[in-house]
């Protein structure tokens, strides 16, 4: 039975209550979904890429809904009850943040900023700020600050993996759920749709933005994110 479907997701329900399916889908899509593309095989690369990022948070106790891969396409997931809110860590100025505060594009930022956005398709997902999200019961303070602190340890882990293979960890979004206990996982998109990655030698996209702003070979630098990645972890 399908429970949901995302712009370049479908989860299912499996035998385990508490456990789900995630199909990875060839759909890439950009600005809410208006702009819209099938890209063969996409969804087989980002299973791949995101199964090692999920794979190395956890090595790093972090922990997150990815269980296993199941197949090309589909993963195993812990099922949680998702915050409706999108985190979103920036290491350089790029994207919505240039355009709100007029900042240049690539600006090292002297700490990583931190964006809290409520999760809303209709509302185009609005930044808020702690207390919105506490006073309208979308977490609580005490969840906030271990997201907060839990985002600083997501970034220095992704950062120096994508470092090891030459590629510059931009901006990346991420998005947390309870179990029943209340414990918090990491869920839902980690790939290059959810994360801007720059070449560190030309600061090529290898990323969405290649979409985004039809700078074509979509396909073939996600396979090129993967091919990096694959050779160092398989090192
Ligand atoms: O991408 P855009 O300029 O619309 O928004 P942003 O706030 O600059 O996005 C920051 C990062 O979060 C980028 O890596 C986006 O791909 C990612 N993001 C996402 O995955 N999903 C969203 N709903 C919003 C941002």
């Amino acid at each position: 039975m399908k429970l949901t479907e995302g712009k370049s997701r479908q989860v299912f329900a499996t035998e385990s209550e508490d456990e789900v399916r995630v199909f990875h889908k060839d759909d890439e899509t950009a600005y809410n979904g208006i702009k819209h593309v099938i890209i063969p095989g996409k969804g087989i690369i980002i299973n791949k890429i995101s199964a090692i990022l999920y794979e190395t948070l956890e090595r790093n106790g972090i922990a997150t809904h990815y269980i296993r891969t199941i197949d090309d396409r589909q993963q195993l997931c812990r099922k949680v009850d998702p915050i409706r809110l999108e985190f979103i860590v920036r290491n350089y100025a790029a994207g919505d943040m240039t355009e709100r505060l007029d900042v240049k594009t690539g600006t090292k930022l002297s700490i990583p900023v931190v964006e809290c956005c409520y999760k809303s398709d209709e509302l185009d997902d609005p930044i808020i700020n702690r207390s919105y999200a506490i006073a309208l019961g979308m977490a609580s303070r005490e969840e906030l600050d271990l997201i907060e602190e839990e985002l600083g340890h997501i970034n220095l882990v992704l950062t120096s993996l994508f470092h090891e293979v030459g590629i510059k960890l931009v901006d990346f979004k991420v998005e947390f759920g309870r179990l029943a206990d209340g414990t918090l996982l990491v869920c839902d998109e980690l790939s290059p749709d959810s994360c801007r990655l720059w070449d560190e030698q030309t600061d090529d996209s290898m990323d969405r933005d290649r979409f985004r702003y039809d700078l074509g070979n979509v396909g073939e630098m996600y396979e090129e994110v993967l091919r990096r990645l694959s050779n160092f972890i398989n090192e």
